[in-house]
């Protein structure tokens, strides 16, 4: 058996899967994302591990199974959190998050001293305020005096890791979210790091994510339930195991998630770069590949908000019912035609990442007229939505990353109706993979099975555990009346910056 951990925006989830990949048991709890200022968003480290380890203890109580039976634990996350420990391993701060955007003025300090170009050229992105080394420079101004307590730098999946082995390490696809990686030669830019008088002291151990990383210790064995000396693989950063569940691990392949945030993640043999940094390049969890990847802030986010401001009463009766709240939005949003009656969504609720890069763009509903409906506002956010994701579609395909068919997951990729929009508005056939259900977990959990030799390679592994069912082709009808509504939306954050 192997555990997954996956350590989310939302909440952490833990699965146990057998070696084939089926299921054994899974478990989850939820956690606030605090916003104590417009754009600004923060989780308590201490709460991501008590969730990580309730649940991992849920899993091997669920399951029945003996705790030396788990041959490896694999860690998957929410990329970009800055995690600061002092000298004892005591969490200084909370931790600021991938979708917090105060650092806009650190990260213009960042590209006027590493210079913009030769900051793409080392690290493959350009200084961006999801991203951490903003966050430590943001922490060095306004908090100096805990700055220079500040012993550890962490990113949040390898807090958990700390905590169960003891160890301060990372691996290459989470760390090239830091703004500090070598991207093409997989090490710590000490050109960067320098330039950025960030002490390379402070950064954790570098892996590759199939690499042992540590054991799980006495002390956290008995917190987790899981037996002292399982190995704990390097793991990736969200997306990077997600790729895994879903089989995207050969050039040709890609997947859109639609989470909190909003992916389109794509494989690649060779490191690709913008060089308008509108899209990031990433080091791969497959050993030797990279990954060409967009983030768009508030996916998944734009329709929970509106679940949570508009649609209350409903929510509570349908949790009441035991029916997903989000099921009877996505019934009211079929009943408005293609185009929601004229109505706009810009999904900017956190400011914009791929492809703006500006985290003071704002959301917008654009042409509301007293004829629409709450129907016509869902669909108008999930087209918004898709929207954006087929604008991030479009760069990777001008890069020459050119997926044929995609697979969908996170939350939103589970409703049909959302897949076949998707697959209408990309112009692509939009997939799922049973396996891809358990997102990022599945894949955390292969490559620990790769670290504990229980598979030969992630491609071997992915190959015997990934199977695609449902598939949504384009309707080239629906595609064409989507179409003058895309080129709408793309026209609108111009002329409203
Ligand atoms: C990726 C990114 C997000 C987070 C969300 O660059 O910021 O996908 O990892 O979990």
């Amino acid at each position: 058996y192997l555990i997954g951990v996956d350590l989310g925006t939302s909440g952490t989830k833990t699965a146990l899967f057998d070696q084939e990949g089926r299921t054994i048991a899974s478990c989850t709890r939820t956690y606030p994302l605090s916003q104590p200022q417009n754009g600004w968003a923060e989780q308590e480290p201490e709460e991501w591990w008590q969730a990580a380890r309730e649940t991992i203890r849920g899993v091997l109580e669920q399951s029945g199974i003996s705790p030396e039976e788990v041959k490896g634990v694999g860690l998957s996350g929410q990329m970009h959190g800055l995690v600061m420990l002092d000298g004892e391993g005591r969490v200084l701060r909370p931790s600021i998050l991938w979708c917090d955007g105060r650092t806009g003025r650190e990260c213009g300090e960042i590209t006027e001293r590493v210079g913009k170009q030769r900051l793409i050229q080392l690290t493959a992105n350009p200084a961006l305020t999801g991203f951490t080394a903003g966050k430590i420079l943001w922490v060095r101004r306004h908090e100096p005096e805990l700055y220079a307590k500040c012993r550890h730098i962490l990113l949040p999946k390898d807090y958990l890791r700390y905590k169960l082995t003891g160890e301060f390490a990372t691996e290459v696809s989470d760390a090239s979210g830091m703004n500090l990686l070598d991207v093409a030669n997989r090490c710590w830019s000490g050109e960067v790091l320098e330039k950025l008088d960030i002490d390379p002291a402070l950064l954790g151990k570098l892996y590759e994510s199939t690499d042992l990383t540590g054991t799980v210790t006495a002390a956290a064995a008995a917190e987790t339930g899981l037996a002292p000396g399982t190995p704990v693989a390097g793991g990736a950063g969200d997306n990077a195991a997600a790729a895994m569940g879903t089989g995207v691990v050969r050039a040709g392949r890609a997947f859109v998630t639609l989470g909190t945030s909003g992916v389109v993640f794509a494989h690649a043999d060779q490191v690709s770069i913008d060089p308008g940094g509108r899209v990031h390049t990433f080091c791969a969890a497959v050993p030797g590949a990279w990954t060409v990847m967009s983030c768009t802030l508030a996916a998944g986010l734009s329709l929970q908000w509106f679940r949570n401001q508009f649609c209350a009463e409903e929510r509570r009766q349908a949790e009441a019912e035991g029916v997903d709240p989000y099921d009877i939005m996505t019934q009211e949003a079929e009943r408005s035609p293609i185009g929601a009656n004229r109505l706009l969504y810009l999904p900017y609720l956190m400011g914009e990442r791929s492809p703006l890069l500006d985290e003071k763009a704002r959301g917008a509903f654009i042409g509301l007229s007293a004829m629409h409906q709450r129907g016509d506002l869902i669909r108008a956010v999930m087209e918004g939505v898709s929207y954006s994701q087929r604008q991030c579609l479009d760069i990777l395909r001008e890069m020459g990353v050119a997926p044929d068919h995609i697979m969908a997951c996170g939350g939103g990729g589970r409703s049909p109706f959302w897949r076949q929009m998707l697959a209408d508005v990309l112009g692509c056939t939009v997939q799922t993979a049973w396996a891809a259900q358990e997102g990022p977990a599945l894949g955390a959990a292969i490559l620990a099975g790769v670290c504990a030799g229980v598979y030969p390679d992630v491609p071997t592994a992915c190959d015997a555990i990934v199977h695609s069912d449902q598939s949504c082709s384009p309707q080239p009808e629906a595609g064409g009346r989507y179409e003058p509504f895309y080129r709408l939306y793309t026209s609108l954050y111009p002329a409203l910056r």
